[in-house]
């Protein structure tokens, strides 16, 4: 049998997601993407749909060996691959430089291309090729080991913890995830649709995704969770404060109760893709970085 790639089709969103679950090693070391990543990616709002078909698979006898693909849009390009096809990885960056590349305003053509900084091999390709590291647009993996049994989680008075099972009420949820992520004043109305959009994926849970309530009624902090059952892991995904009630404890408690849920399900660990002193002083701990390089032709 040979080896043999593809263009991506909507019926691959589930194929790839197992194919991320099967090759899942404990601390992420087989390098691919989380797959709640893979899901957070189709549901999240700004994804261009117009170019999911650049995406390439790579199959062996019917089997998923390797995928290169975008996150959000054009000129990014993450590869998973299955731990017996290293030797894939020059070919993929061949189709990602043809098929993955964005375009800047001046119309010149650039990508970069996401590789894990213990994967010397890859970083080596990509040097060779003249792609250079940019440090800012790293992405790191932090883990969680949950504990069991899970510590008392502390909240002002006042506040309540709630999941969206509770409550799932999408102007409040919009409010703040807007307020949230520091975009200022009220929330545009015609948003909503993005919001249902983000709970469409399979495994999207609204008993696993928590708000912290104020005494106001108002939604003050979230946190995405999502449960990987074949995995025992946790994925951490979005997390945000309103500004007006930051440093009060309700971001670390709205992740630390997503992720006691997860625990009572089976969960041992959670992860994230963030070191930001946040999650470091909850217990998290930083893994590696996927590392940015970047290349304009
Ligand atoms: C990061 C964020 C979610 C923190 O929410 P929060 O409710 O203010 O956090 P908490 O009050 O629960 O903080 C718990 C601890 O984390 C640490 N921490 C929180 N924010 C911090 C900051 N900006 N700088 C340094 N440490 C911070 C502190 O140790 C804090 O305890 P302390 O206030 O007693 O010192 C919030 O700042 C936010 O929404 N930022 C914008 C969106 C974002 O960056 N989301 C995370 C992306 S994955």
């Amino acid at each position: 049998m040979s080896v043999r790639f593809r263009p991506y089709e909507a019926a691959d969103f589930s194929l790839v997601s197992d194919f991320l679950n099967q090759h899942y090693q404990p601390g992420s070391r087989d390098g691919n993407w989380l797959q709640p990543a893979w899901e957070y990616m189709h549901t999240h709002p700004t994804l261009d749909e117009s170019a999911l078909d650049r995406i390439r698979i790579w199959e062996e006898a019917g089997e998923i060996v390797a995928v290169a693909h975008y996150e959000g849009r054009l000129g990014e390009a993450f590869f998973q691959v299955h731990p017996g096809y290293n030797h894939l990885k020059a070919e993929m960056l061949d189709h990602a430089e043809a098929n993955l590349c964005g375009e800047t305003e001046e119309g010149e053509r650039y990508l970069r291309a996401f590789i894990n900084d213990f994967d010397p091999a890859f970083e080596a390709i990509a040097e060779a090729r003249g792609y250079a590291v940019v440090e800012r647009f790293a992405r790191p993996l932090s883990e969680f080991p949950i504990p069991n049994p899970f510590p008392e989680i502390e909240l002002p008075e006042g506040f309540r913890l709630k999941s969206l099972a509770d409550e799932n009420d999408l102007r409040k949820i919009h409010r703040v995830l807007w307020r949230g992520f520091n975009h200022p004043g009220e929330p545009p109305e015609d948003e909503l649709e993005d919001r249902r959009k983000m709970q469409s994926g399979p495994n999207f849970r609204k008993d696993l995704t928590i708000v912290v309530e104020a005494p106001t009624g108002d939604f003050v902090s979230f946190c995405g969770m999502w449960y990987v059952g074949a995995n025992k892991l946790a994925y951490v995904e979005p997390v945000a404060t309103d500004p007006d009630y930051r440093r009060m404890g309700l971001g670390k408690a709205a992740v630390l109760e997503g992720i006691r849920r997860c625990g009572e399900e089976g969960a041992v660990v959670a992860y994230v893709g963030s070191y930001q002193e946040f999650y470091l002083t909850m217990g998290f701990r930083k893994l590696f970085d996927c590392r940015c390089w970047e290349k304009r032709f």
